[in-house]
């Protein structure tokens, strides 16, 4: 009776560990079979083949209309967040420290909060940075992270062909905004790095493009652009060569230690004289120090999320500001309601900007009162070390200012760096105060009153009606001539207006 009934729950026990096994074993052809067919999937839906180098984001459209019009959003400009959104702020009215902090640079000409990527094309030309008809100081490398055309450029040409001469003399080739030829592969419509710059990154520290999980795709479509980079002139003759400065790592001190290593600048200051670096816009490299980038959220996640419409879900192409969609962005999961979640976010921004604030202001004095001290006989070799902090300080307050988000991607990182920011402003400081004493100057020095853009810009010395007639000028003749060319050779242009 005993042995009997051992017998049968030792059937049972085989009966069931084989049906777990056979469950186990269909489960795994049912996965593989979803994802071949979502991979051939998207090659069925279209109703006409891609070409490879097609950069017009209407003539992908035609195929996947939910993505298109959904992107098309990416046009409107009427949500404003406490620090972010797609309206236009003029940030050098909003901080006119910056502007002495940029002195002898592009960006004191002028710098606006980012639009919506279709605006990609249209805010680069209207830019005072990349000049008029007469003032162009831009290589063609400026158009890298503004377009679908560069890939389509470098797959014609070469890379390094997109990367030499002048901004000015290719804007005919470059006039569709950034677009899914940016982050698709044309045929099977996988996620796909376009920008060599990454890739090069990676490969200089023995990580292959293929080495990452589609997770992390999600993130690195938009590490093509939403990173530090630089200018190398040391690759190939006559080419700004777009380059990461990531070989030492991804931290503001890594890339400052690479900087110097290169004995790099971007510019000499104009009141200071101090060997100046402009930060880009390092996103992903703050976002990876975050807990959302340690928890493996990707940038997707949050500002591509899912959409459902007449039963359908597809990605939401219409990047922007969370805080406009928080019910699919963040409630996916977090259970706070949508008052709770966005007031976590401003409540880390809030904090972060009255760091940055102390940062800012002692930078402008700090630059301020060397111009003084220069003024008043110092030599190079009193200035060489405060220039040293001035640099870094600067530098360091950039990584965490130039990044989108106020620091909401990464806020301890975000304040470690700009603590560190206002101590070496302040250091550079006491070091002036010591210097200007002891040349006989009356401490504190008299400084020029900066308090708005316009007092701010006739202190670093800008003629800025100058600089408006010569931008003017050319959005009259060659920004037109360009659309013209650009209509030849691609049979149609699209207009990207609200
Ligand atoms: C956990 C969600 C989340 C993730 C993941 C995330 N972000 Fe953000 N991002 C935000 C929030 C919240 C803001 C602040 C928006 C605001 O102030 O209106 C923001 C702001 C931005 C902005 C500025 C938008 C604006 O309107 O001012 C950009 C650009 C941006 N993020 C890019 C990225 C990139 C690139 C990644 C990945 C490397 C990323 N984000 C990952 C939540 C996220
Ligand atoms: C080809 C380069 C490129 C890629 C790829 C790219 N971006 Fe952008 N992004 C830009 C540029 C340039 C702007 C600013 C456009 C403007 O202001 O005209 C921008 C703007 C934005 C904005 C709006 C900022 C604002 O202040 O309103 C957000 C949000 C954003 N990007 C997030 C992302 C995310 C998330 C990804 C990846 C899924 C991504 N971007 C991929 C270049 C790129
Ligand atoms: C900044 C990068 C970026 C750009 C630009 C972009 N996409 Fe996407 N796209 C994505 C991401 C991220 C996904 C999600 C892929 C995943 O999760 O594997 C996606 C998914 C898709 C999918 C798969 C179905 C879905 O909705 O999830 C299609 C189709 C698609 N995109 C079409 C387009 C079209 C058409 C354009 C141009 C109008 C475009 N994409 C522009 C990043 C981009
Ligand atoms: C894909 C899932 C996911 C999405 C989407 C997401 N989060 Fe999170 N979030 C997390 C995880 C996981 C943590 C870490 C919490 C933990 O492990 O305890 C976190 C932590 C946080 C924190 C605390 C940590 C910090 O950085 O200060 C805040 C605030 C937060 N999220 C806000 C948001 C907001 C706002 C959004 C939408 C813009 C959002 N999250 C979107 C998963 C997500």
């Amino acid at each position: 009776m005993e042995n009997n009934q051992n017998k049968k729950s030792a059937v049972n026990w085989i009966l069931f560990v084989a049906t777990v096994v056979v469950v186990f074993i269909i489960g795994l052809f049912a996965s593989s079979i979803i994802e071949r067919r979502s991979e051939g999937q998207y090659a069925l839906q279209m109703v006409k083949p891609i070409a490879p180098d097609e950069a017009r984001n209407e003539v992908w459209g035609e195929n996947f209309p939910r993505e298109y019009e959904t992107y098309m959003k990416t046009l409107e400009t009427d949500f404003a967040s406490k620090h972010g959104g797609s309206k236009m702020t003029d940030y050098l009215e909003k901080y006119p420290e910056l502007v002495i902090m940029w002195a002898g640079y592009g960006f004191a000409k002028d710098y606006n909060q980012g639009r919506g990527h279709a605006y990609a094309i249209e805010d680069l030309r209207n830019s005072l940075r990349t000049g008029g008809n007469e003032i162009s100081p831009m290589p063609q490398t400026c158009w890298t992270c503004k377009s679908p055309d560069v890939p389509r450029k470098m797959e014609q040409e070469g890379i390094a062909e997109a990367y030499k001469g002048k901004w000015k003399a290719s804007g005919h080739e470059y006039v569709n905004p950034i677009g899914c030829k940016d982050c698709h592969n044309p045929e099977t419509m996988n996620l796909q790095i376009s920008r060599p710059a990454l890739v090069e990154a990676f490969e200089r520290q023995g990580k292959k493009m293929e080495d990452f999980t589609r997770q992390e795709m999600r993130s690195l479509v938009c590490a093509q652009c939403h990173v530090e980079y630089y200018f190398d002139k040391n690759v190939v003759e006559g080419a700004a060569y777009l380059t990461f400065p990531w070989d030492k790592g991804f931290s503001a001190e890594d890339m400052e230690a690479y900087f110097d290593e290169l004995g790099f600048k971007d510019w000499t200051h104009k009141l200071s004289k101090a060997p100046m670096l402009k930060a880009q816009h390092p996103d992903y490299e703050l976002f990876m120090t975050g807990v959302h980038a340690q928890r493996g959220v990707s940038c997707a996640d949050c500002h591509m999320p899912y959409k459902s419409e007449g039963g359908v879900k597809f990605t939401d192409h219409h990047v922007q500001s969370p805080l406009n969609n928080v019910a699919n962005s963040c409630q996916v999961c977090h259970r706070e309601d949508t008052d709770r979640l966005v007031r976590d976010v401003y409540e880390r921004q809030d904090r972060l900007e009255e760091l940055r604030h102390l940062a800012e202001s002692a930078l402008a004095k700090a630059h301020l009162e060397a111009k003084v001290a220069w003024d008043n006989g110092a030599t190079e070799k009193e200035m060489k070390p405060i220039l040293t902090l001035i640099r870094h300080s600067q530098w360091r307050w950039d990584w965490v200012a130039a990044a989108n988000g106020l620091g909401f991607h990464s806020p301890t990182e975000a304040m470690r760096v700009v603590g560190s920011a206002i101590q070496k402003a302040e250091e550079a400081r006491r070091e002036l105060a010591i210097l200007l004493i002891n040349k006989g100057v009356k401490y504190p020095p008299q400084l020029p009153d900066y308090s708005t853009k316009a007092k701010a810009q006739a202190v670093a010395g800008m003629n800025m009606a100058k600089l408006n007639a010569d931008k003017q000028d050319f959005l009259k003749t060659t920004a037109v001539e360009w659309d013209k060319k650009a209509k030849e050779r691609q049979g149609t242009l699209q207009e990207y207006k609200n």
